[in-house]
């Protein structure tokens, strides 16, 4: 096992970078979809194009980009052995935060879908600096590894 992941490291590695992006491109778009979606009348057919849109976005990017990041961050982890390393126990608190973010991003589109608009606008814009955030601490915490 461990000579397997010892020969996949840099491909295991340029793998959960690559997934990386792809979440977190899906992360900055979907909310702005939202934004775009809300702007639509109520029932009208740019709405229904909306819901299309973000189902496609979730179903397709989001969400098999999000388990593949995790299941090759955590053989990455596996074959490194940093369980203890207090900058990985930091960068998993970031990572389960953004999960939890995409959860509910992916509840919030179903509301729309529902034809529900609990959120403004500018709340939503707002919301959006959330994976930025998150995503600059993370690069920070592996690169640097500052503790
Ligand atoms: C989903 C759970 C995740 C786990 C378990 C995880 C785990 C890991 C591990 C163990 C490494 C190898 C570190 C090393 O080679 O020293 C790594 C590399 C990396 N991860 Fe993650 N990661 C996750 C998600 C993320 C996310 C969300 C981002 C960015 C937003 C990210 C960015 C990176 C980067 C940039 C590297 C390369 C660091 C280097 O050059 O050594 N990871 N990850």
């Amino acid at each position: 096992m461990m000579e397997v992941l010892a020969l996949a490291y840099p491909w295991l590695k340029a793998a959960h970078i690559i997934f990386v992006i792809f979440w977190m491109a899906g992360l900055f778009m979907l909310p702005r979809f939202f934004v775009y979606h809300q702007e639509a009348p109520e029932g009208s057919a740019e709405a229904t194009a909306w819901v299309e849109r973000e189902d496609k976005l979730s179903t397709i990017i989001m969400n098999p980009s999000m388990l593949i990041v995790w299941v090759l961050g955590l053989a990455l982890a596996y074959y490194l052995n940093i369980w203890a390393q207090p900058w990985f126990h930091a960068k998993l608190l970031f990572v389960v935060a953004l999960s939890g973010y995409q959860g509910w991003l992916m509840a919030y589109r179903k509301k729309l879908a529902r034809g529900e608009r609990p959120l403004s606008g500018k709340r939503l814009r707002m919301l959006n600096e959330i994976p930025g955030i998150a995503a600059a601490v993370i690069v920070i915490l592996v690169i640097v590894r500052p503790f």
